[in-house]
């Protein structure tokens, strides 16, 4: 590989189309160029969730638009485009198939070498894109809708899982509580807006393995407790859940979010005690959320830890991720592109399977 090249990152694991380029030149940290990103939300509202079906034909409809945007906007054309990566899994297998296979058709057209990323190293690595990036090691929070694991990073690809959830991740907690409070979908950021109105100490909710001498978490037993104090609350007032009083709502919202960033402070800072190290870096969906980022950066701040996190458009899925963890997995040597363009994509792919 030449010592000045550009990768294109392809994101399609799940509802939101990321096209991005980056900049490699020799050791330094690969550059954003330009990035372009549609989410499907809108869409997928009417369901109440995401329709996999439909995930993967809007996809189609959006990635070579987004592809010319990205081009524009960088001034730079598909001739040079040097290498073409594409989140491999875990995800939505159609979803996967459609950045997968227009990743594929791209680099065979252009005779550019592909490179199929790991979703979550995306995240893991999107802090590298901030102004103020990481340096390594650190321990990484990584909270998105399908996971919740804290890691050991010691560089491109060496990566040790520290401990991780049994049951449902964070955002799956944001998610589901919310759907409970008839608050709709996407959860997560509908539920934090709702909470900053609400008393996060109205409602004693379940804090599941807080105590506990080892870093996994376990999130599923908090939905119930959500919905069985919002239904003993519902029936007092006679009404349905979703016609409680506004300030119930919001101290219920309030309650379920101090708990999740309750466990998911005290676990990073048990980890960051475990391994001796000193910085901090989270990554994933949830954390966008203001609650968790206040919390930690206090925690934090008192003892000397630094915290560093994506920029906040880039902490949920973007193609951005994707060609920046293409680009340091190249640029480390963890991993080189191919010329064999027969694709395959993994929609359950456990990270550890990348590890160095
Ligand atoms: O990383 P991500 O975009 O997708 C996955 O790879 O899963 O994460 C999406 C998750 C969803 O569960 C969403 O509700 C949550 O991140 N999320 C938030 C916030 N913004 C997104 N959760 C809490 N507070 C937010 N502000
Ligand atoms: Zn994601």
């Amino acid at each position: 590989m030449a010592n000045d090249y550009c990768v294109l990152g392809i994101e399609s694991s799940c509802d939101e189309t990321g096209v991005a380029l980056v900049r490699v030149q020799g050791r330094d940290l690969p550059v954003l160029l330009a990035h372009a990103l549609y989410s499907q939300i809108e869409m997928h509202q009417a369901y109440g969730g995401v329709v996999p079906e439909l995930a993967s034909r809007d996809h189609i409809r959006r990635v070579l638009p987004l592809t010319q945007e990205v081009l524009q906007a960088s001034g730079k054309c598909l001739q040079d485009v040097d290498v073409v990566a594409f989140t491999r899994g875990p995800g939505l297998a159609g979803a996967l198939l459609v950045g997968a296979g227009v990743a594929c058709a791209l680099g065979a057209s252009l005779g550019k070498p592909v490179l199929g990323v790991h979703h979550l190293e995306g995240h893991l690595l999107s802090p590298f894109l901030s102004v103020d990036p990481p340096e390594f090691p650190f321990v990484a929070l990584l909270v998105s809708g399908g996971h919740t694991q804290l890691m050991q990073v010691s560089g491109v690809g060496r990566y040790q899982m520290l401990g991780e959830t049994i049951d449902d991740a964070a955002g799956e907690a944001f998610d589901k509580s919310a759907k409970l409070l008839g608050l709709g979908y996407p959860g997560g950021p509908a539920l934090s807006k709702l909470a900053e109105m609400g008393d996060p100490v109205a409602f004693k909710l379940p804090r599941p393995l807080l105590h506990g001498d080892n870093l996994d978490f376990s999130f599923a037993g908090l939905k119930t407790a959500v919905m069985v104090q919002a239904k003993k609350l519902a029936s007092g007032q006679g009404c349905a859940v979703e016609g409680l009083p506004g300030q119930v709502l919001a101290d219920l919202a309030a309650s379920t979010q101090a708990a999740i960033v309750e466990v998911l402070v005290k676990k990073s800072l048990a980890a960051l005690k475990s391994t001796g190290l000193q910085r901090l870096v989270v990554a994933g969906g949830v954390g966008a959320n203001r609650s968790l980022r206040e919390q930690l950066n206090l925690a934090c701040a008192r003892r000397g830890v630094r915290v560093h996190y994506p920029e906040l458009h880039l902490c949920t899925d973007n193609g951005a991720m994707i060609a920046m963890a293409a680009a340091m997995r190249l640029q480390s040597g963890s991993q080189a592109a191919s010329m064999t363009y027969a694709f395959d994509v993994r929609p359950r792919w456990p990270l550890d399977e990348i590890m160095a």
